[in-house]
């Protein structure tokens, strides 16, 4: 049986587990994955920062980590969308470990309010899994680059043919620095983030670009210089004014990879070879700097030809496609349920009163922001039946259901179902007959599986005799039956 649950990164040990799990799912049949290295991302979950969650979500069975998911948001914009990365090793994949993990992912951003899911896949050429997952659970992909390599340490004699190919800088000067900003260029630098921004084509993809400040910039690099040095080159005019920049990092744990990041030449200075100028500046940096690294990896759009040019005069070898894919969520009002049997397989339902007739489900409800789905059960089923007390129950069913008048506000509502075995008792919740009138609730009952079959009226969900039938036939499934 598959049990997702969150990490706690402080454990490190189990951290460490997941991480290689993980690691085992991203570069498995890729020849130059590029994954956060463990001390990075260790540290970013155990220090969250202000503008953003991140949480590690793991796959488990018997205790054991077998997949694993990040699980991205930001808190200060974009704040309808969220961002997974689900990375399953080969050896457990094609048993719904994706899924079961997408699943949690659906349920968190339901809880979250939020409807756009981003993610990022590495795509080789010949078969990619993650494609077809991605493709199945109905991302689009909004934007494609090339993930290029050029082996390092850097070929002296191309270096030395490209600057006699660039000829002289006239009319700016060049300034590279290693770590942090220095002060007298932050606004600069700030600034030209913010331009880079706009200008990086990112396709489809939804998202809303915030300026750059001085405090974020600071804010942002104190965080990366703890586990990468920058390697930045940024290009002047005579006159002082900024016309460009171009970063490398050098991750301080990663003794293989380092990754060329940002480029950018402000429009009207683009024609004046600014670009190769401040790669070849920036590679003397890397030579200086470079510990044992292997690869520098680059990433560029497929629209983007002047890059793609300079890409080739430098050497770079495309390795894989680089996507972007988004989805569109409903905004499901999302809730947990209890599938509560008795030794003599009894269920325990609540009767629903609608203008159309009476409807029996099981008992639960919504989610409140900030608690867990099994947390949210047990609150729920405390006020509603009284019942506490019980070990972690088996995730059975996830049930997306989009249909108009289920929610006031929402497009439908979301239900995970989880089996509760527990001794007959007499359903009396904290909440009194009153308040459950006031949520629709007009009676309870325990009803035998007979007494299900015979029954012809409705049930939520609407083929509840039938699923209960299978899970007493066959025990619950290893991953949660998708409804
Ligand atoms: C993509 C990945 C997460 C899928 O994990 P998984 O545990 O095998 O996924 P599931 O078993 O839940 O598969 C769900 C469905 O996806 C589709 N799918 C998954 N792998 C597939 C493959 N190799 N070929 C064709 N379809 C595939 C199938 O429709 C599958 O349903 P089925 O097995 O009933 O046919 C895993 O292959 C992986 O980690 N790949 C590398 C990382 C990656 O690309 N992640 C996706 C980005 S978020």
């Amino acid at each position: 049986m598959i049990c997702i649950r969150e990490i706690d990164p402080a454990d490190l040990a189990l951290f460490d587990e997941w991480y290689d799990a993980f690691r085992a799912g991203a570069v498995a049949g890729r020849e130059a994955a590029l994954v956060t290295g463990r001390e990075a991302l260790g540290y970013s979950l155990r220090n969250p920062g202000p503008l953003k969650t991140r949480i590690a979500v793991g796959a488990f069975e018997d205790d054991r980590v077998l997949g694993g998911m990040l699980f991205e948001y930001r808190l200060t914009d974009n704040l309808d969308t969220v961002e997974v990365e689900i990375e399953v090793p080969p050896a457990h994949r094609r048993r719904g470990i994706g899924t079961a993990l997408w699943q949690w992912a659906v349920t968190r951003s339901a809880q979250l309010g939020r409807t756009i899911v981003q993610t990022e896949l590495g795509v080789p050429a010949g078969d990619s899994p993650g494609a077809a997952f991605a493709e199945r659970l109905g991302f689009q992909v909004e934007h494609v680059e090339e993930h290029l390599v050029v082996p390092l340490p850097y070929d002296d004699l191309r270096l030395e043919e490209l600057r006699s190919a660039a000829g002289g800088l006239d009319g700016y000067r060049l300034t590279s620095w290693a770590g942090l900003c220095p002060p007298e260029h932050q606004q600069a630098y700030a600034d030209l983030h913010t331009a880079m921004d706009l200008d990086v084509p990112t396709g489809g993809m939804t998202r809303e670009v915030v300026p750059w400040t001085v405090e974020k910039l600071e804010a942002s690099e104190a965080r990366i210089d703890r586990n990468y040095l920058a390697l930045v080159t940024m290009v002047h005019t005579l006159a002082g004014e900024p016309a460009g920049y171009t970063l490398i990092y050098l991750p301080r744990a990663d003794a293989e990879n380092a990754q060329q990041d940002d480029t950018l030449v402000l429009r009207e200075h683009r024609g004046h070879n600014l670009g190769t100028h401040l790669k070849l500046a920036n590679l003397d940096q890397l030579a200086k700097h470079r510990t044992t690294q292997r690869f520098l990896h680059t990433w560029t759009a497929l629209t983007n030809a002047p890059m793609r040019k300079v890409n080739t005069r430098f050497g770079f070898r495309a390795v894989e496609q680089h996507r972007e894919l988004e989805l569109r969520l409903p905004s499901l009002r999302p809730a947990a349920r209890g599938v509560i049997l008795d030794p003599d397989d009894r269920m325990l339902l609540v009767r629903f009163e609608f203008d159309d007739g009476p409807l029996w489900a099981t008992p639960g409800g919504g989610l409140e922001a900030g608690e867990t789905v099994v947390e949210g059960l047990r609150r729920e089923l405390v006020e509603e039946v009284g019942l506490r007390d019980f070990a972690d129950p088996p995730h059975l069913w996830h049930e997306e259901v989009v249909a108009e008048g289920h929610a006031t506000g929402y497009d439908g509502v979301l239900n995970d179902y989880f089996l509760i075995r527990t001794d007959h008792f007499t359903p009396a919740g904290a909440l009194t007959a009153e308040e459950l009138r006031a949520e629709n609730v007009h009676g309870m009952r325990w009803w035998t599986p007979a007494e299900l079959a015979d029954h012809d009226g409705r049930f939520a969900p609407r083929n509840l005799p039938d699923l209960l039938n299978q899970v007493l036939a066959s025990g619950p499934p290893t991953t949660p039956l998708g409804l």
